[in-house]
């Protein structure tokens, strides 16, 4: 750990006393404030300045959290979170009262999730509450894979926790119940593949209805100040001098004026790791648009390709 115990006591602290603290988890850092205090959520909201329509996802450390949070009993949500927590899976249940309004965005589901990180699991601990938390940037810019990614985007922010870079780099699965299955709001490390060994899929295809207000699937997000195109998918402007690569493999091209590798043998989970970070270098440097190999959607691939069509999304054409 990076960090020492007293930071850890003094965050948890802070959070009691219904303030912000950004901290490390295993996909990407959180701002987190008491989730039941409804005031200290108002304030991520505003530092954020995330609409309020967008729900926040609820983490715990202990699975007996699960019982208070949610309305009823449902056996698949204790055999999910058996498998998969720790780790990088938020399950939206039916909330109980005890959740604030505010937290769900008027819902009556709420996403909980125990995140696979020490940092994360003690602070939450220490603090004894339950901390909802969204992604510690400014809405629908990238997300934050370091303590210094916070820092650029919510300099005014007192309390950062520094764990150093994430282990997963890609933002939580997240995946809601229905009567014949789960269905996958967001995608993330953890795949269908690995979730109907234990839980079945719906045949419901309309997740768009089903989750109306489920940001995590708007189509813009994620993204950098520049624009983002994609090889393959997007009329990539000729002239590349000024441009940057996002390259998935060791190879490097003389054609662009700065070349960011996310994995150089190809590992998707490296990529994933490497990929906001990557994105953050090149919206730092001095080229003018980016340009992105695609990786193949598989795995976590899956996860990689809805984060950079969403970054790219704003900047093709008829799309704002
Ligand atoms: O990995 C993660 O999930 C990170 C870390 C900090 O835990 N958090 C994160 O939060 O990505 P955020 O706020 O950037 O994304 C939360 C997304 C919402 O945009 C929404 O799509 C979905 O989770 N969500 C949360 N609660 C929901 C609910 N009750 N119903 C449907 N979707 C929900
Ligand atoms: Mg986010």
């Amino acid at each position: 750990m990076m960090v020492t115990e007293k930071q850890i006591l003094d965050a948890a602290e802070i959070i009691r006393n219904g303030g912000l603290v950004a901290f490390p988890t295993e996909t990407v850092y959180g701002l987190g404030a008491n989730a039941l205090d409804a005031k200290a959520v108002t304030s991520i909201f505003a530092t954020k300045e995330r609409p309020s329509f967008d729900p926040l996802i609820v983490h715990i450390c202990k699975t007996e959290d699960i019982r208070r949070l949610s309305l009823e009993e449902d056996a698949r949500v204790y055999t999910l979170a058996h498998h998969f927590w720790p780790g990088p899976l938020t399950i939206v249940v039916p909330k109980s009262s005890l959740v604030p309004e505010i937290v769900t965005s008027g819902l009556s589901s709420v996403g909980l999730r125990m995140p696979d990180n020490e940092i994360a699991l003690k602070l939450i601990d220490l603090a004894g509450c339950p901390i909802a938390a969204p992604s510690a940037n400014k809405f629908g810019k990238l997300s934050p894979t370091t303590a210094e990614h916070v820092r650029k985007q919510l300099p005014e922010l007192g309390c950062i926790l520094d764990g150093g870079n994430t282990s997963v780099g890609v933002e939580s699965t997240v995946i809601t119940l229905e009567t014949d299955g789960f269905v996958i709001l967001r995608h993330g490390a953890i795949t269908a593949k690995d979730l109907v060994k234990y839980v079945p899929q719906s045949k419901k295809k309309d997740i768009f209805v089903l989750a109306a207000a489920s940001p995590g699937m708007m189509k813009s997000h994620y993204s950098p100040e520049k624009p983002v195109y994609i090889i393959g998918e997007h009329e990539i402007p000729s002239d590349k001098s000024e441009a940057g690569l996002l390259s998935f493999g060791a190879t490097s091209n003389d054609e662009y004026k700065k070349v960011e590798f996310l994995s150089a043998n190809q590992n998707l989970q490296e990529a994933a790791v490497n990929l906001f970070g990557a994105l953050h270098k090149l919206e730092e440097s001095d080229v003018g648009f980016i340009v992105s190999e695609a990786v193949p959607e598989t795995g976590i691939g899956i996860a990689i390709m809805d984060r950079l069509r969403k970054a790219a999304y704003r900047f093709q054409k008829n799309n704002s």
